[in-house]
């Protein structure tokens, strides 16, 4: 499973890094809002620090300049992915820009059809958002696990990335479905690593190493 930071935060990615756990980064635009950098620069040093794939999504809202927008974000950089909206006018840029070579990732995915759709038009990547579906009382899980299902029956290449995560349950939860990538905040990354049973053995063995030191006179 591979595991992708959803931020455009430097200091977050660069962490994650150095961790040696992260394989790529999503971004979106409310993402790259947040931190108030110039769009292109901040990809490009996502791009640099990550050396893995990295979307960035267009913001056009009709093929011909979803296609324009994604060529050239894929010339900032070869991690470059570029994120797509899934409508109409959006798998149709998928299609085009597949046939270049152009690596895509259909976002804003809340159902079955709309995966099918995606693997269809030749998706890099198709990204179903589980959170938001249970923001709003339905069951995000239960789409992964479908998406899963069909792409499985039909052999689709493209790779499922989980997005939308809130907590590290969800990341258990995709991972017993077989999802290839998961993104997630940096704050979900950081409690995947933390038990407190761990810290308490920490402690305990630390102490108990003390006595023994003191007993032996080290
Ligand atoms: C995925 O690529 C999106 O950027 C992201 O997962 C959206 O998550 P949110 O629902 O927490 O905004």
């Amino acid at each position: 499973m591979k595991i992708f930071l959803d931020t455009a935060n430097l200091d977050e990615i660069r962490q994650g890094v150095e961790w040696g756990i992260v394989d790529g980064v999503t971004t979106n635009p409310t993402l790259i809002a947040r931190e108030k950098a110039d769009f292109e620069e901040r990809v490009k040093e996502i791009c640099e620090l990550v050396k893995g794939p990295v979307s960035a999504e267009v913001v056009a809202t009709d093929a011909e300049g979803m296609v324009k927008e994604a060529r050239h974000l894929a010339s900032l950089s070869e991690y470059v992915v570029v994120k797509i909206p899934m409508t109409y006018e959006g798998i149709k840029a998928v299609k085009i820009l597949s046939a270049e070579g152009i690596k895509t990732n259909v976002t804003l995915v809340f159902s079955v059809t709309q995966a099918i759709l995606a693997a269809k038009a030749g998706a890099t990547y198709v990204s179903p958002f589980i959170g938001r579906i249970d923001d709003v009382s339905s069951d995000g899980l239960k789409l992964v696990d479908e998406i899963v299902q069909v792409y499985n029956n039909y052999a689709f290449e493209t790779e499922i990335i989980a997005a939308s995560i809130r907590h590290p349950m969800h990341v258990v939860e995709v991972a017993m479905m077989g999802v290839d990538i998961v993104t997630m905040p940096f704050a979900v990354l950081k409690k995947l690593f933390l038990h407190p049973l761990t810290d308490i053995g920490i402690e305990r063995f630390l102490k108990d190493w003390e006595t023994y030191r003191g007993s032996r006179k080290l």
